[in-house]
């Protein structure tokens, strides 16, 4: 009793505290709304971007002037403390109201120190070490001057050939919405007042992983069913966990562009799902509605207030145009006021009215960014990350001895290992493949390399695949005499390295593919190496799934390493030498072919589905071709170690509305090394009021189990678990039997059923 009436103390206290801070918010914000003039205000809901500009630029430059004129809210990817306090200055002391600005920038995955491209990392499934990674993300920027990531990018896709696959969590909503929460939760801390916290922004809201053909920025269609069911949960998620801020899509949803749907905007975002934060459009997101067709600048403004967006990114539409709206009757006063009400909230919430240099310490940079501990953090986040997808006769690890060729385009580049969106990393830092692999073997193997290939045949292909500065140095020699010294080199080695796959902007940002293998050449390369009949291991760099049909047959180790950040070098050699070993599980399904795509592990049977384990049948739903399996499913991922799964036993064969229960399984490692595995729990409603997918994740555990020993891993089960969103898009579980499958990845699992009353 006594413990109760703590606790509810305890909550009654926080609540007050939050309820009086808010109460101070409004007091503070109503009053400075009572000060500021129209234009003040629209000024308030501008974004322009800064990008690379000197500190003498940033006084003088045309965004100086309108800071002065109280006409810009914030900027964006502005590098550098004293640069920022030099502009904070400008908007403090020489604009009329002395609002401060907020200062964002793409911090994706990682500041200085950079960790495995999204994607990389959720295939950690470690959701302590995923948060960790937002936090020393969100303690580097702050120290440089940033208060505002835009960050964490949780959209779902299933397509391989969209390049931004690589900045999200995979094909899962429900990981995805984990991952979502852990990200949020690792940038803004417990709250914002702490120097060292920072506001997220949760993007792109909605459905941008969705587009026809893999297309990146094109049309999105698709049901409410499929979309409340498999694509919303991890924005949810996130503003469930508190994220201060949302950034709309460019695409349409419903035919209607994002940032201009306010059935999205304001129903769902902030009327069904309580988002009180501020909206800002992605770049250029308002005058790209001219593009789509649904009217000139004035009019696509207008309609992105209305709709609901609270910030205009780059396109100036708000500044140009909102005052004449106003006048014409188009827009009203309180709509504005309610966005600028919103940016003056988030400012007020990361403390910057308290003090607007808060986040100005030119003493932090040299003591908190890039730091020893940070890059140790990084490079086992990075070794957590990798998936290994093949290793015959434990081929992997190698042994420190004897001569090791690294041989690929991708060996010796420090400028490929961060990967897409690492706004922030110094290009001469990262280590080269070969540096962290000699750095690891010390003086007991001989590291020796060679190119053996270009990226790509086609010189034109290589240069839009290598943007941003991260030239792979493209080599004149021709394709044979790169090969020949390769093969020259591979020689007299004991095994062969081959450094092959993407560069790093072959994903990322309008880089999609419609062909997903490794390259021509490099491909070429690989055969070649092969056939010298030498133990080939292949490191693979890649951004997203790609088509690995002839190297699974063929290449006898594959290690996918994603993009692991600025320390990958280093993990790569941890996990290739067997300092660590592997537990990564792929989050996304790796196709056989481009034909299968959209493929995800958590598909609906349809009326004619292909009985398990069969190839094809005529008039079932299936390809003459291939299988409809994926080449490696969701959730796969070897290790060093076998784990062997006992079958799976429930607390219960039944439970009602308000029961739970608990699914358990032994799990035994079986093999001569400890590891870790990510114990994975798929659950099927098998009849539903509306279809229902033949597996869904609900649960997953990351396990560490010694060398044999076992240890059962358990799931709670209870109701909530098992809701979805019904017709009429009622989110509600429904009576009936479910299967409930464990496993390893979501193909090779156990399975019992129970019916819930
Ligand atoms: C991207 C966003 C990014 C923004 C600002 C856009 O092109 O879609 O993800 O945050 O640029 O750099």
């Amino acid at each position: 009793m006594k413990k109760l009436l703590i606790l509810l103390f305890c909550v009654l206290s926080v609540t007050t505290f939050a309820q009086n801070r808010d109460a101070e918010m409004d007091l503070f914000v109503n009053k400075l709304m009572k000060k500021i003039t129209l234009d003040e205000k629209i000024g308030q809901l501008n974004l322009p971007v800064t990008g690379e500009i000197t500190t003498g630029q940033a006084k003088n430059s045309d965004i100086a002037t309108k800071i002065r004129e109280g006409k810009v809210g914030g900027v964006f990817n502005l590098k550098g403390v004293e640069k920022i306090k030099e502009i904070q200055r400008l908007a403090v002391q020489e604009s009329r109201l002395k609002i401060p600005l907020i200062f964002g920038m793409d911090v994706v995955h990682g500041y200085e120190t950079v960790f495995p491209i999204p994607l990389g990392l959720s295939c950690s499934w470690d959701m302590n070490a995923i948060e960790q990674s937002a936090h020393i993300a969100a303690i580097e920027a702050s120290a440089d001057g940033i208060c505002w990531t835009f960050s964490p990018m949780v959209d779902v896709c299933r397509d391989a050939r969209w390049g931004r696959i690589a900045e999200g969590s995979g094909e899962d909503p429900f990981l995805g919405g984990e991952i979502a929460k852990a990200m949020i939760k690792g940038y803004q801390g417990k709250n914002l007042s702490q120097k060292n916290n920072i506001m997220a922004c949760v993007k792109h809201f909605a459905l941008y992983g969705a587009p026809d053909a893999g297309r990146d920025y094109n049309t999105v269609d698709m049901s409410h069913q499929r979309m409340f069911n498999e694509y919303m949960r991890p924005y949810q998620a996130a503003v469930e966990a508190g994220a201060g801020s949302v950034m709309a899509s460019f695409n349409e949803v419903d035919g209607v562009p994002a940032t201009a749907n306010k059935w999205l905007m304001t129903d769902v975002l902030r009327n069904q799902w309580k988002f009180n934060g501020f909206v800002v459009t992605d770049f250029t997101g308002i005058s790209e509605m001219i593009q789509h067709g649904i009217g000139d600048l004035q009019t696509v403004s207008a309609r992105a207030l209305k709709a609901g967006i609270d910030m205009d990114m780059v396109s100036e539409g708000f500044l140009s145009t909102l005052k004449k709206s106003l006048m014409e009757g188009k827009v009203t006063e309180a709509q504005i006021n309610l966005a600028c009400k919103r940016i003056l909230e988030a400012k007020y919430k990361l403390g910057l009215f308290s003090d607007p240099y808060k986040y100005c310490d030119i003493t932090r940079p040299a003591k908190e960014i890039y730091t020893t501990e940070h890059r140790d953090i990084a490079r086992k986040t990075a070794s957590e990350s990798f998936v290994l997808l093949k290793n015959e006769h434990n081929l992997l690890p190698i042994k420190k001895q004897g001569t090791i060729a690294v041989v690929g385009p991708l060996a010796n580049s420090k400028a490929n290992m961060p990967g897409t969106w690492s706004v922030a990393v110094d290009l001469k830092m990262p280590a080269t493949l070969i540096e962290g692999l000699q750095t690891i073997a010390g003086d007991k193997a001989q590291i020796v390399y060679a190119k053996g290939s270009n990226l790509a045949g086609d010189s034109a292909y290589e240069a839009r695949a290598t943007a941003f500065s991260r030239s792979l140095n493209r080599d004149e020699r021709s394709d044979e005499e790169l090969l020949k010294e390769a093969l020259q080199t591979a020689q007299n080695a004991d095994v062969i390295v081959a450094a092959l796959g993407e560069s790093s902007e072959m994903s990322g940002e309008s880089s999609s593919r419609t062909n997903i293998n490794i390259p021509d050449v490099q491909q070429h390369l690989l055969k070649e190496l092969l056939k010298t009949g030498k133990p080939v291991v292949l490191v693979l760099f890649t951004g997203r799934p790609l088509v690995l049909t002839w190297e699974n047959e063929h290449v006898p180790a594959i290690l996918n390493v994603w993009f692991g950040g600025s320390e990958a070098a280093y993990a790569i050699g941890d996990v290739l030498f067997g300092n660590v070993n592997p537990s990564g599980k792929l989050t996304t399904s790796f196709p056989q072919n481009v034909g299968q795509i959209p493929i995800h592990y958590n598909y609906k049977n349809t009326g004619r589905p292909l009985e398990e384990g069969k190839w094809f049948e005529k008039f079932r739903s299936n390809y003459l071709d291939v299988s409809n399996d994926p080449l490696y499913p969701f959730g796969y991922g070897l290790s060093y170690t076998q784990f062997e799964y006992s079958n799976v036993t429930l607390s219960s064969p039944v439970i009602d509305g308000k029961g739970e229960l608990t699914a358990s399984v032994k799990v035994t490692n079986k093999g001569k090394i400890d590891g870790y595995e990510v114990v994975q729990l798929y659950i099927r409603d098998l009849v539903g009021s509306v279809t229902r997918p033949v597996k869904e994740l609900k649960g997953f555990d990351k396990v560490f189990i010694k060398s044999g020993e076992s240890q059962t891993v358990k799931f709670r089960i209870t109701p909530d678990l098992l809701k979805f969103y019904n017709y009429d898009l009622k989110y509600v579980w429904e009576p009936g039997d479910f299967d409930v499958m464990i496993g390893g990845n979501s193909r090779d699992v156990k399975s019992a059923r129970f019916t819930l009353k």
